[in-house]
C-alpha cells in the first residue's frame, strides 16, 4: 500500500500560513499583525546587543561542537532556575527543581507532554479557552486527552475567574492544568496576584498538577514581577512543571532556546523525575542544540551583560505598552465609537481585539492587514508609521 500517493495536503498552520500569504501580497501598505515575533519601532526584528556581544565572546572561545548532554548545559539550568525562582529560593537551595534545556518552549511542552504520558497516560490535560493553537496539537500528538477550562470573559474583556475556578474545582486529582505564566496568548489577559492565589488554592486543594507555559517572561510587568504566578503556584510541597521559552525575551527565535523545569517534593524525587524526562528527550531529539543556550548562559552569568539584557527586555516591554496606549488614542482620533481601552490593560505581545472573522477577512482583502481569524493581534507589529492606516482600516470595518 503506498504511503503518499493521492494524499490530501494537511491544513496549513493557522498562524504561519498567514505569514506566507502576507509575504506573497504585493500591496505597498500591507501590515502583518499575525505572527508572534517582536518588532521594533521600524518594524524590524533585530538581534539584541547583548546577544551580539555574547556571540562575539563565544566566537573567541570557540567551544567544542560535540554533543551536549541530554538535559543540556549545567550552567544554563542554573541560569534558568535563577530567572524562574531567584537564586536563593528554597526550591533551588533544596534541589527540588531540575531543568532540561530544550529546543525552544515548544520542545519543552512536548517533553512535558511525553513525560506525563509516560508516567500517567490516562491523565487529562486541561487547557484554557482560548489558548495558543499549538497547545492542543502538542498534547494530542503525545497521546494525551485534552479538555478545556473557561478563561476569557469576552463580553467584559477580562478573566472569567469564577467559571475557571468552578471547572477546576470539579477536576479529579492528578489532572494536569496548563496555565500561561503571564502575557496570556492570545488574550493578553492575566490573573492578578490575588487571582493567582485563588487559582493556586484550588490546584493545591484538588491535588491537580500545574504545568506552566512561560514564553514571555519580562514582557508583562518585569522579569521578576512576571514570576508571581509561578511562585504562587509552587508553594511548599506542590509539584509542577514550567516550560520556558527564550525566543521572545532574548530574541533568539531561530536558535531554539527553551527549558523544561520540574519541581518535586524533594531532591530524590526531582532527580528521578528528570531521569524520565531525559528518557523522553532521548527518544525524541536526543539532545538540544548548543549555540543559543551558550548565548543565554553567557548573558545571565555576566553581571554587566545581564543588566544590559534586562534593560533591553524593558525597552521591548515599554515599546509594546506605548503602542497599546497610542492604539487606543488613535482609534478615538479616527472616530471609532467603541471603547478600546481594554487593549491598554492587556499585557504581553498579544491582544484579543474583539474583531470578528468577518472583520478580519475584510481587513485582509480590502486593506492588506493580516490578523489571525480569532481577532488576536500582535501589538508589537504596530509602529508609529503604520498606526494611522491600521486604525482607520479597523474603524472602517467595525463602524459599519
Ligand atoms: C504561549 C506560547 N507558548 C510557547 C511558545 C513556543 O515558543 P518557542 O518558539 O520557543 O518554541 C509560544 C510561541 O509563540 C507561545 O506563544
Amino acid at each position: 500500500m503506498p504511503m503518499f500517493k493521492d494524499l490530501q495536503p494537511a491544513p496549513p498552520d493557522s498562524i504561519l500560513g498567514l505569514t506566507e500569504a502576507f509575504l506573497k501580497d504585493t500591496r505597498q501598505e500591507k501590515i502583518n499583525l499575525s505572527v508572534g515575533i517582536y518588532q521594533d519601532a521600524r518594524g524590524a526584528t533585530p538581534t539584541l546587543a547583548t546577544v551580539q556581544e555574547a556571540e562575539r565572546r563565544l566566537l573567541e572561545k570557540a567551544p567544542s561542537k560535540s554533543y551536549l548532554p541530554i538535559s543540556g548545559l549545567g550552567e544554563y539550568a542554573v541560569g534558568v532556575q535563577g530567572l524562574l525562582f531567584g537564586d536563593e529560593h528554597e526550591i533551588v537551595l533544596a534541589g527540588r527543581a531540575s531543568t532540561a534545556q530544550t529546543p525552544g518552549g515548544t520542545a519543552a511542552l512536548r517533553a512535558a507532554a511525553d513525560t506525563i504520558n509516560r508516567l500517567h497516560p490516562t491523565t487529562k490535560v486541561w487547557i484554557s479557552q482560548p489558548t495558543w493553537p499549538n497547545h492542543p496539537s502538542i498534547f494530542t500528538a503525545a497521546g494525551l486527552k485534552v479538555e478545556i477550562y473557561p478563561y476569557f470573559d469576552a463580553d467584559n474583556n477580562r478573566l472569567a475567574l469564577e467559571a475557571m475556578l468552578n471547572t477546576l474545582e470539579k477536576l479529579p486529582p492528578g489532572n494536569v492544568v496548563l496555565l500561561h505564566g503571564g502575557c496570556h496568548n492570545p488574550t493578553g489577559v492575566d490573573p492578578t496576584p490575588e487571582q493567582w492565589r485563588q487559582i493556586a488554592d484550588v490546584i493545591h486543594a484538588r491535588n491537580l498538577f500545574p504545568l506552566v507555559d512561560f514564553a514571555y517572561q519580562g514582557f508583562g510587568e518585569g522579569i521578576r514581577e512576571d514570576t508571581v504566578g509561578i511562585l504562587t503556584l509552587c508553594r511548599l510541597g506542590q509539584e509542577a512543571m514550567i516550560c520556558s521559552s527564550f525566543s521572545k525575551n532574548f530574541g533568539l527565535y531561530g536558535e531554539r532556546v527553551g527549558a523544561l523545569t520540574l519541581v518535586a517534593a524533594d531532591r530524590p524525587s526531582a532527580e528521578a523525575a528528570m531521569s524520565h524526562v531525559k528518557a523522553c528527550i532521548r527518544a525524541n531529539y536526543s539532545n538540544p542544540p548548543a549555540h543559543g543556550a551558550r548565548i543565554v548562559s553567557t548573558i545571565l552569568s555576566d553581571e554587566a551583560l545581564r543588566r544590559q539584557w534586562e534593560q533591553e527586555v524593558a525597552d521591548m516591554r515599554d515599546r509594546i505598552n506605548g503602542m497599546r496606549r497610542k492604539f487606543v488614542e488613535t482609534m478615538a482620533q479616527v472616530g471609532s465609537q467603541r471603547d478600546w481601552s481594554f487593549i491598554e490593560r492587556q499585557r504581553g505581545m498579544f491582544s484579543f481585539s474583539g474583531l470578528t472573522p468577518v472583520d478580519v477577512d475584510q481587513l485582509r482583502s480590502e486593506h492588506a492587514i493580516y490578523i489571525v481569524g480569532n481577532g488576536r493581534i500582535n501589538v508589537a507589529g504596530m509602529t508609529e508609521a503604520n498606526l494611522p492606516t491600521l486604525c482607520r482600516a479597523i474603524a472602517s470595518v467595525t463602524e459599519k
